[in-house]
């Protein structure tokens, strides 16, 4: 019977060693009855899992997936070893060594050996390509909604406008009426209540048209008097649920439109306070931080809040993906972020844990 050395020993050849150097990540592993151990990993998989091949020999094989795919992948390598056909290749999630998380696409092959079952497995890592593929996505979901969107703001905004102007004419007119007392009231709390509505509309139009508005005036700013001014606006609501803490380093300039860049730190800082239930300030804390890491401008807003759970934070930068009640939340806040920062050459991303806060993270190159 085969035994492990020739298994080994057949990985020498030129075959492997070109995988190898096309980032193939080779990994052989042997079950003596105690599950899968690594006795073989060439350098690309070292640099995938970011172990030392020593330090790979020295731990379970299945340690290094997400706890998801371990039951999964062990299933298949039962199902190989009965003779069934499996899938291949197959996306599984690993750890590195950082503790980050990557995807990689895996094809293995089990091999009954003299010492226990053998398996060779090729794999290499598509997290980048993952990404591009879910960024890509969403740009295409994101430039969808921007289209109707925008044409149908600009078919409200005129309708929208002499509806608003009429409410206040009318509000005029009634304080030259005289007729029974709680009528006029009456007359009053109505419309009132009319024109609070189309001030609601106006301002969701206005989000909708941000979506297609041409770029604006761009200038080299200074992203701390920016966050600054969102922090003045925001201010307010943020300390009545949290303490507050601006830790602003200074940093190059970028190029932006100081306006629509507001936009992005204002719609963070409001979703931060939102995320806070009031009235305990003193336990809650909401900061927002400013750095430069040597390449870019990095603007961050964290919360203390109720952080989000996974299959809400892969949806939260999608356009009117709201979790809150109506009046409250458009959906519309994360979408525009993304817009405005990618037009920017920059980038957005988000960490959460539900329960326990959130990070919201820009970055935006130098001008
Ligand atoms: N700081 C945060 N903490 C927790 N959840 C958040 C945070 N920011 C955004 N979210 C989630 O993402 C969703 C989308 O946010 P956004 O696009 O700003 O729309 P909106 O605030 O109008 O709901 C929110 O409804 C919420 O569920
Ligand atoms: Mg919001």
């Amino acid at each position: 019977m085969t035994t492990l050395d020739d298994l080994l020993a057949g990985l020498d050849g030129p075959v492997v060693a070109a995988l190898g150097r096309s980032g193939y990540g080779v990994v052989v592993t042997i079950d003596r009855g105690d599950g899968p151990q690594i006795v073989h990993a060439n350098d690309a998989a070292v640099a995938i899992l970011g172990y030392a091949a020593a330090d790979l020999a020295a731990r379970p094989a299945l340690d290094h997936l997400v706890q998801d795919d371990r039951t999964r992948v062990e299933e298949m390598v039962r199902l190989a070893r009965a003779g069934e056909v499996v899938p291949s290749p197959i996306e599984i999630g690993i750890v590195r060594k950082s503790g980050e998380r990557a995807v990689v696409e895996v094809g293995a092959t089990v091999v009954p050996v003299a010492e226990g079952t053998a398996s060779v497995a090729f794999f290499r890592d598509v997290s980048e390509r993952r990404a591009l593929r879910s960024r890509l996505a969403l740009a295409d979901r994101m430039a969808t909604v921007g289209t109707v969107a925008a044409g149908v703001a600009h078919e409200i905004n005129n309708p929208l406008t002499y509806v608003l102007l009429n409410l206040d004419r009318m509000a005029s007119a009634l304080d030259a009426i005289t007729g029974p007392p709680h009528a006029v009231d009456r007359l009053r709390d109505a419309l009132a209540h009319a024109r609070d509505g189309a001030q609601r509309v106006r301002s969701i139009v206005s989000d909708l048209r941000s979506f297609s508005r041409a770029s604006e005036d761009t200038a080299d700013i200074d992203v701390r008097r920016v966050v600054r001014s969102a922090v003045n606006i925001a201010g307010n609501t943020i300390r009545e649920r949290a303490r507050l803490v601006e830790a602003l380093d200074e940093t190059p300039p970028v190029r932006a439109s100081e306006s629509r860049l507001g936009q992005v730190f204002l719609n963070l800082l409001v979703n931060a306070a939102q995320a806070i239930a009031p009235g305990a300030p003193d336990r809650n804390l909401v900061r927002v931080s400013t750095r430069f890491d040597g390449h870019r401008i990095v603007v961050e807003v964290a919360d203390s809040g109720c952080g989000m759970p996974p299959a809400i934070l892969r949806r939260a930068f999608d356009p009117f993906f709201t979790t809150k009640p109506i009046g409250v939340g458009t959906g519309l806040g994360l979408s525009i972020c993304h817009k405005i920062v990618t037009s920017l050459g920059g980038e957005i991303e988000a960490e959460s844990r539900d329960g326990a806060g959130s990070v919201f993270r820009v970055y935006l190159p130098r001008a």
